[in-house]
C-alpha cells in the first residue's frame, strides 16, 4: 500500500534545471488517490548534489498514508474516506478507533471485540501509581503525561518489540485503553484527591469520567450529555495527518524506537501552544480579554506585526477554510451548554470574538478562521476540566491517531530511518584557537 511508485500510466514528470550549468533532470510526479500531487525528489541529491530546502515542510509530502486526508482549502477532512461530520454525527469514539487503526468500521463483532480488549487494557500496573508521587503537586499534567507515557516502556516489555505484530498491536491497544486512566491519574494528582480504578461496565468515555470526577465517598452518576460530549471530543481529535506531532511520534518511531518512548514524543510536541496547547491558551486569552468592549482591542494587537500577540484558536497550517472540526465543536458547546444551563460569559465573548475576526479585513484577507480549539476549551470548562487538563484530554484523544500512523510507518516495507538534512550556514573551517590565544 506504502509502495508509492510514478503513475506510469500517465507518466508525469516535471524538469528541474539548473540555471547556472544547463543541467537538467526529470522527476516523476506521483499521484494519490486525491490530493495535490507530489514530485518524487528522491534523487534529486544523488543526481545533482541538490537539497531541497522546505523549513516547516509547507511544501514537502513526509510520507505516504491511507489513514487521513485533509483539504485545507475546501475545509474537507476525512478519515479512511469517511467525513468528519458523519463520523461525529454516527459513530462513537471506539467506531473511529477501529476505523483508524483498521481501514474500515466494524462490524459488530469486531467491535464488541474490540471494545472488550481495550476495557481489558485499562488498569494500570500498581507500581506506576507510586511514580507519580515522584512529581510536585502543582506538575502541570502534560508534564505527568510526557513522563508517565515515556515510563509505560519500563512497565510494559513484552509489548516492545515492534518487529512483532502481535506486540505491535497489543501496544497500540495499551496505549489506547490506559491514556484516559494515566490522564484521569494526573488530574487526580493535581487536586490531591485519590485515584479512581477503571470500571469496566462504562464506555470510553463515562469511565473517563468516571475516574476524573469521581471520589470514593459518594455516588458519581455519569451525566450522558457530557458522556455524548466527551466522546465527540475525542472523535474529533482523533487523528489529523502529518500534523507536528504526529510527525514526531513518526520520526521518533522511524529509528526502531518503543511504541511508549514514541508516543511520549507525540505528547511533548502537543503540549506547545501553537498546536496541541492552544486550547488552554483560548482560556487564558479570553479571560485576559476579560469584557466584550476590550475585543476591538486585543483584534487590534493581533493584527500588529510588532505585536507578538496571537488571537489563539485562529489560523491553521492546513485550513485556509474553516477547520470542519470547529463547526462540530461549535454546534457541541452550544448543546453542552445549554443541557448544563450554564450561560458562560467567556462563550458569548468567544462568539463576538469570532463575529469581529471574521469580517476584519486582516483575517479573511491571511484566510484566518477558528480552530478546532476555539470552542473546545469553553465545552471542557463548562463540563468542569481545568483549563491545565485541556491538552491532556487532546493527547488522550489524538494517542489513536499517533498509533495508526507509527504502525502504518513501521509496517511498511520501504520504511527508512527519518534523516533530513540541512542548508549550513555556519562558519567554514578554521584553525584552531588555543585557550591562552582566544
Ligand atoms: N492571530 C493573528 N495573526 C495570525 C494568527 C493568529 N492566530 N495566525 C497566523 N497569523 C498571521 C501571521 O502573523 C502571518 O502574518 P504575516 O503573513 O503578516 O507574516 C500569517 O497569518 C501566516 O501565519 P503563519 O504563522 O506563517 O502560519 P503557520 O501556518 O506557520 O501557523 C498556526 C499556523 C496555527 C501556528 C498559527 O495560525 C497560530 O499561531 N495560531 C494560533 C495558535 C493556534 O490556535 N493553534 C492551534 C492550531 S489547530 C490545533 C492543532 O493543530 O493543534
Amino acid at each position: 500500500m506504502n509502495d508509492v511508485k510514478p503513475d506510469s500510466s500517465t507518466k508525469q514528470t516535471v524538469t528541474l534545471t539548473d540555471n547556472s550549468t544547463g543541467k537538467s533532470i526529470e522527476l516523476p510526479i506521483l499521484g494519490g488517490t486525491v490530493g495535490p500531487r507530489a514530485i518524487d525528489v528522491r534523487r534529486l541529491y544523488a543526481e545533482t548534489g541538490c537539497f531541497t530546502y522546505d523549513p516547516g515542510f509547507t511544501s514537502t509530502a513526509s510520507c505516504d498514508s491511507a489513514i487521513t486526508y485533509i483539504d485545507g482549502e475546501v475545509g474537507i477532512l476525512m478519515h479512511r474516506g469517511y467525513m468528519i461530520e458523519d463520523l461525529a454525527e454516527h459513530s462513537d469514539f471506539m467506531d473511529v478507533c477501529y476505523l483508524l487503526l483498521h481501514g474500515e468500521l466494524p462490524k459488530k463483532d469486531e467491535k464488541a471485540a474490540f471494545e472488550r480488549s481495550i476495557t481489558y487494557h485499562t488498569m494500570l500496573h500498581e507500581q506506576m501509581n507510586y511514580f507519580y508521587r515522584g512529581f510536585r503537586r502543582d506538575s502541570h499534567p502534560m508534564a505527568i503525561m510526557v513522563g508517565v507515557v515515556g515510563a509505560m516502556s519500563a512497565f510494559y516489555h513484552d509489548s516492545t518489540d515492534i518487529s512483532d505484530p502481535h506486540q505491535r498491536m497489543v501496544a497500540s491497544h495499551r496505549l489506547i485503553a490506559k491514556m484516559p486512566t494515566i490522564a484521569a491519574m494526573a488530574y487526580k494528582f493535581s487536586v490531591g484527591q485519590p485515584f479512581v480504578y477503571p470500571r469496566n461496565d462504562l464506555s470510553y468515555a463515562e469511565n473517563f469520567l468516571y475516574m476524573t470526577f469521581s471520589v470514593p465517598c459518594e455516588e458519581y452518576k455519569v451525566s450522558p450529555v457530557l458522556a455524548r460530549a466527551m466522546d465527540r471530543i475525542f472523535i474529533l481529535h482523533a487523528d489529523h495527518e502529518q500534523n507536528a506531532s504526529t510527525s514526531t511520534v513518526r520520526i521518533s518511531g522511524s529509528s526502531n524506537a518503543n511504541p511508549f518512548a514514541c508516543i511520549a514524543a507525540g505528547c511533548a510536541s502537543l503540549w506547545g501552544p501553537a498546536h496541541g496547547g492552544a486550547n488552554e491558551a483560548v482560556l487564558q486569552m479570553l479571560q485576559e480579554i476579560g469584557t466584550k468592549d476590550r475585543i476591538p482591542e486585543f483584534v487590534e494587537r493581533a493584527k500588529d506585526r510588532d505585536d507578538p500577540f496571537r488571537l489563539m484558536g485562529f489560523g491553521h497550517r492546513v485550513y485556509k477554510n474553516y477547520d470542519p472540526r470547529a463547526k462540530v465543536m461549535q454546534k457541541s458547546c452550544h448543546e453542552v451548554l445549554g443541557e448544563l444551563g450554564i450561560n458562560d460569559p467567556l462563550l458569548e465573548m468567544a462568539m463576538e470574538l469570532e463575529r469581529l475576526a471574521l469580517q476584519d479585513e486582516y483575517f479573511i484577507e491571511k484566510k484566518l478562521f477558528p480552530n478546532v480549539d476555539f470552542y473546545s476549551g469553553i465545552i471542557l470548562k463548562a463540563m468542569g476540566f481545568p483549563t491545565s487538563m485541556f491538552t491532556v484530554l487532546f493527547a488522550l484523544a489524538r494517542t489513536v491517531g499517533w498509533v495508526a500512523q507509527w504502525r502504518e510507518m513501521i509496517e511498511d516495507p520501504s520504511q527508512r530511518i527519518s534523516r533530513p538534512r540541512q542548508l549550513y550556514n555556519g562558519q567554514t573551517k578554521r584553525d584552531y584557537v588555543p585557550l591562552d590565544q582566544r
